[in-house]
């Protein structure tokens, strides 16, 4: 049977699941459910990333150990891949006992070829990449060149090397037999040139920090990061040797993103020489996602799209859907919401979901709600014979395409049959045909294809879309299973069980009109992504501008008498700001002095004439519910407050703002704009102390 193995890239747990990341995860469930469904040997591999400097710091910022913030951020890709209906057959952590065995073991394979030396390391290092950089590529001020605005810092310290030198001809050999070995071309060649301008040996262990893999036998030093984690694609298959390493290794594709192609394509394909194990079949770089131009960053909440927001808001599938069908995967694209809500309302809306509607109503109609028999005279002919083609067609296309990692082109050619199903209808008539009584097997073969073009296309969609092509099948009156294999043309227009029951016709994708939609793009863009509009009032200015998140705030009172020191920031551009009362660290007494507890919301409103306010009622507690005003109508409307809990200062002066008493403030997350309320993660009692 032939086998697929394919793996994401595996996370930093510094960051929590954006775009960027569902992007390539998706693409490779996509794949995997594909090569399922043709019956390969499947394994689809994704996990995280826990080691090094970058996360150890990313901790220590927060507070915390990074075991501790492994744990925590390994919930928020695991959640979000089964959101995002990932079907991953494994999910690897480089913190896992069975990760550090196999790095050991190659570790000790590479020592073993006399290529691993210890020597001293001096050079210009970014941690943000977790990478020396000679300082002829830093640019101007010794910045990263990838990191554009973070300075590489000096690090001198004793090293092992990794001799990857050795390895510079014999990868050029293996690129020059291995055509598809990087793909696409453009990557392939950009690689070859960097392997001829000359590989150096590579520094494999630091002794500045300890969040890592110790290196065998000399615990002082931990093995480089990525060393680390490039071992987790075969580390997952258990011991070399093992029964799932010698089902599944070599793996076929690795498909990452081009930000660390070198690292693939470069240091793991020569760490694999030295240890002489197979290199992996395809390492396949998809382009870059900004949005709306800008590239996604930490430090603009603009670009931080939540692909689980949008799944709930438009169905994981549209979100599914949309990114594999917007860019092929090899190219670079700029997501836009507006572009999402085109691409649902023509393709899904209107053409997937009209067409399943359509031949839903028309079978419920005129062939007593179920699949009509075949009719073997007519199918060969005219009409039903063309669709019969243009399906045929479409599942050799759209596999062919998707073999070749191009799901953007897969399904253009499923659309060509989604299209075509709809004329076919238009073009067959069956209303038409339904008049007529001496008509009826021409009405039941034109339900029959109709429904059959349906059923073809959903199977194919079904590695793309799993959830509505399941749901479609069913409908359509397919047996069970039928998403998990692919369809064979020749059998069109015999997969369905003439007498199976047919659903009632259905809405799957309702259209998004514009009134929803700009109730969507409110919710979806953060306030201070939008365009600038008219200056807010005087007083909801001054609310929106103390303290960071400014959630429920005396605007009048005077906040800087007493009131605790706030980040100067969240001030930023607010005329009527108060100053920053303090500057300097704050003492252990002072943050004391805040009362902070668990609220939860039981009442929330919109505050007439305030735009950005909203009023809000909080139990915290006590007899009686605390009354907020808070500067975040903008990122919430009420009516998705009411019930969840969030953190809040009791302590603070009250204060009278739009004519409603303020009693306290809410935290909220965000700076200028509000972008996230506060949270704990668990379900606490009401008025539980916060510290
Ligand atoms: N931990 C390393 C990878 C180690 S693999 C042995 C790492 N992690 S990461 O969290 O930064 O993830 C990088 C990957 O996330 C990219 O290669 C890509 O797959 C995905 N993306 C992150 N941002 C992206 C975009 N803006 N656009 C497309 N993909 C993006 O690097």
């Amino acid at each position: 049977m032939p086998r697929f193995y394919i793996s994401t890239p595996i996370y930093y747990v510094n960051d929590v699941p954006h775009l960027g990341h569902a992007y390539t995860t998706i693409a490779a469930d996509t794949l995997a459910r594909f090569h399922r469904a043709i019956g390969d040997d499947t394994r689809f591999l994704t996990g995280t990333d826990e080691h090094g400097l970058k996360v150890e710091q990313a901790a220590s910022e927060r507070g915390l150990e990074p075991r501790a913030l492994a744990d925590q951020v390994v919930e928020r890709f695991r959640s979000t891949w089964t959101h995002l209906d990932i079907g991953n057959d494994d999910f690897i952590r480089t913190t896992e006992p069975r990760h550090k065995e196999v790095v050991h073991d190659l570790w000790r394979r590479m020592a073993a070829r006399g290529d691993i030396y210890k020597d001293k390391y001096e050079g210009w290092y970014c941690v943000k990449c977790e990478a020396y950089y000679p300082e002829s590529e830093l640019l101007e001020g010794r910045l990263c060149p990838i990191h554009k605005s973070s300075p590489a810092t000096w690090l001198s310290e004793p090293t092992y090397f990794f001799r990857m030198s050795r390895y510079q001809e014999p990868l050029l050999e293996h690129f020059a037999n291995n055509p598809g070995f990087v793909q696409p071309e453009g990557y392939r060649n950009e690689v070859i040139s960097f392997i001829k301008s000359g590989l150096r040996d590579l520094s494999v262990s630091r002794t500045t920090f300890r969040w890592g893999i110790p290196v065998p036998d000399d615990e002082e030093h931990v093995i480089y990061v990525w060393i680390d984690a490039l071992t987790n694609y075969m580390s997952a298959l258990g011991a070399v040797g093992g029964e799932l390493h010698r089902r599944y290794w070599p793996i076929t594709c690795h498909l990452i993103g081009k930000d660390i192609l070198r690292f693939h394509a470069v240091y793991w394909p020569c760490m694999l020489l030295s240890a002489q194990l197979p290199l992996p079949g395809t390492i396949y770089t998809h382009g870059w996602w900004t949005v709306r131009g800008e590239k996604i960053s930490k430090s603009m909440p603009a670009t931080r799209v939540d692909p689980n927001q949008l799944a709930d808001d438009i169905g994981v599938d549209a979100v599914r859907y949309y990114l594999l069908r917007e860019v092929p995967l090899g190219l670079d694209g700029d997501f836009a919401y507006e572009n999402l809500i085109g691409r649902y309302n023509a393709e899904l809306a209107h053409d997937l979901g009209n067409l399943v509607s359509r031949a839903l109503t028309v079978a419920g109609k005129f062939t007593g709600g179920k699949v009509p028999p075949a009719r073997p005279e007519l199918a060969g002919a005219g009409r039903h014979a063309e669709l019969a083609r243009e399906a045929a067609s479409a599942v050799t296309d759209a596999a062919e395409q998707l073999r070749a990692y191009a799901p953007s082109r897969a399904l253009e050619a499923i659309w060509r049959l989604v299209r075509e199903g709809n004329r076919y209808i238009n073009d067959t008539q069956p209303w038409a045909l339904a008049r007529d009584p001496a008509r009826r097997d021409e009405l039941d073969q034109s339900v029959r294809t109709a429904l059959e073009a349906i059923h073809c296309a959903a199977r194919m969609l079904a590695p793309i879309m799993p959830r509505s092509a399941g749901q479609i099948i069913e409908l359509v009156g397919g047996a069970r299973g039928g998403a998990d294999s692919w369809p064979a043309p020749e059998r069109f227009g015999q997969e369905l069980e003439a007498g199976a029951a047919v659903g009632e016709s259905r809405i799957l994708f309702p259209r998004i009109d514009e009134e929803r939609q700009a109730a969507l793009l409110d919710k979806w863009i953060p306030p201070d992504a939008r365009p600038a509009d008219a200056p807010a009032p005087a007083d909801e200015k001054a609310a929106l501008a103390r303290g960071t998140p400014a959630t429920g705030a005396p605007a009048k009172a005077a906040p800087a008498k007493g009131a605790p020191p706030r980040a100067a920031k969240g001030a930023k551009g607010a005329a009527d700001a108060p100053a920053s009362p303090a500057a300097g660290p704050v003492t252990f007494d002072e943050f004391g002095r805040m009362d902070l507890r668990v609220a939860q919301v039981v009442e929330a409103a919109a505050i007439p004439g305030a735009k950005k306010l909203l009023r809000l009622l909080l139990d915290v507690g006590e007899p009686e519910p605390r009354q907020v005003v808070a500067g975040i109508a903008e990122a919430y409307q009420p009516g998705d407050l009411v019930g969840r809990k969030v953190i809040f200062l009791a302590n603070l002066a009250p204060a009278v703002i739009r004519g409603v008493e303020s009693q306290g403030m809410i935290l909220a997350a965000g700076e200028k704009a509000v972008v996230g309320l506060s949270a704990v993660d668990r379900d606490v009692p009401v008025g539980t102390k916060v510290r």
